[in-house]
């Protein structure tokens, strides 16, 4: 247990509520999800999916609504055809992460991740007992990576590699050009990718480019995705992983020892999702963008912070080295003495040294729409009590 790690947010999180308790005024930064509703159709679906008997049990990969909806989706968002014997439902993104590493990596096999990057990467590398393989992203690179770097970094041992774009914390994307040089360093050597995909509908500029819409890649690449970011879904727990059908049995297994099943009422409320109105997402996005210029052009207003313009997701990663103070005691004093709850860049790797992470801030138009939900008030008489 000494060698998993954790994800600060959530302490963070615990900090600024138990300062809040004393009665000091918190604004929420910290937190790794969209400060949106669900959609109304998704809740609907959801609603009638509880009233009408979708209470029980279901199969461990997931309703077949659902995972044929995802294999249709997948065609028209990643322009890859996959059966729904490819997809596997889970609670969330995360367990795809923790159910593919259980199931691939053994002691002492390399895996090769981003740093900075989400942390649970490298918390499942080293409880597995895994070599963690740092790659480094760079900030003048748009927190891109060099391929030599990779390539440099694959070895006869080296049997995962995870990508992660748009990518947490720094809002950098992997575009299709990036993508390809990854694939051809990779080559055809036996080695699987993990390609996090969650943020993939909230970008900026450009369109996402997956490595399973590489042929000779569909078969190595497991991707992770799911409803959390897109959809605002975090409090439902709801993702899933495609992945070749022999491994995604394998993973079923898993969910079969651990979970059982996901939820089936929520994955009803997943099939609405997919295949309902996608004009929230259309708007979140508007939305997120229009808080990246404010944040940005805030951030680089501050003596010693320079922050780039993220291209994806909803964070900003500025860099505050010439603030003279290191990350996590500027997180620290922000949160203490202003009041503003953020997480230190060290959170997401060691390389994270020299940022913090921002959720990107709720604009005053953002608090205003009848669809936003700011953390710092009640809401319809409700008080929201998030705890992610
Ligand atoms: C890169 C990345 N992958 C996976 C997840 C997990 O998402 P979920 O809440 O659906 O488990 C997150 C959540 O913050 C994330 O940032």
């Amino acid at each position: 247990m000494e060698r998993l790690g954790t994800e600060t947010a959530f302490e963070v999180l615990v900090r600024a509520r138990a300062l809040e308790a004393k009665g000091k005024d918190i604004i929420h930064l910290e937190i790794g999800e969209p400060d949106f509703d669900t959609p109304g159709n998704v809740i609907k679906a959801g609603v009638q999916a509880l009233n009408t008997g979708w209470t029980h049990y279901g199969p461990s990969a997931g309703l077949p609504e659902l995972r044929s909806a995802i294999a249709k989706y997948l065609g028209e968002t990643r322009d890859v055809q996959v059966a729904p014997e490819e997809v596997v439902v889970v609670p969330g993104g995360k367990p795809i992460i923790f159910f593919a590493m259980l199931a691939l990596v053994e002691e002492g096999d390399e895996v090769i991740y981003p740093d900075p990057g989400f942390p649970i990467y490298e918390s499942m590398i080293d409880f597995l007992g895994g070599r963690a393989i740092p790659i480094h992203l760079r900030e003048e690179r748009e927190f891109g990576f060099e391929v030599n770097e990779l390539a440099a970094r694959i070895t006869d041992r080296t049997k995962l590699i995870i990508l992660n774009s748009p990518h947490n914390p720094t809002g950098g994307v992997l575009d299709e050009n990036d993508v390809r040089a990854i694939a051809h360093a990779i080559g055809d050597r036996d080695i699987m990718v993990l390609s996090d995909e969650i943020y993939s509908r909230l970008i900026f500029e450009g369109e996402h480019f997956s490595l399973m819409s590489i042929p000779e890649f569909r078969d190595r690449t497991i991707l992770l995705d799911g409803f959390s970011k897109t959809y605002a879904m975090t409090g439902w727990r709801l993702g899933y992983g495609v992945m070749r059908a022999d491994l995604a049995v394998q993973i079923s297994r898993l969910m079969t020892n651990s979970n059982s099943c996901t939820a089936s009422f929520t994955q009803m409320a997943g099939v609405e999702a997919l295949r309902g109105n996608q004009s929230s997402v259309d708007q979140m996005l508007q939305e997120f963008r229009a808080r990246r210029e404010v944040m940005v052009a805030g951030l680089n207003g501050i003596k010693g912070f320079r922050c780039r313009k993220p291209r994806g997701a909803f964070y900003v990663f500025p860099n505050i080295e010439g603030t003279g103070w290191t990350s996590k005691q500027l997180a620290d004093a922000l949160l203490e003495e202003a009041g503003v709850a953020c997480l230190s860049g060290t959170s997401f790797g060691s390389r994270g040294e020299g940022s913090i992470r921002f959720h990107s801030i709720p604009t005053r138009s953002a608090r205003d729409a009848p669809w936003a939900l700011s953390r710092s008030r009640p809401r319809n008489g409700r008080n929201p009590q998030h705890v992610v």
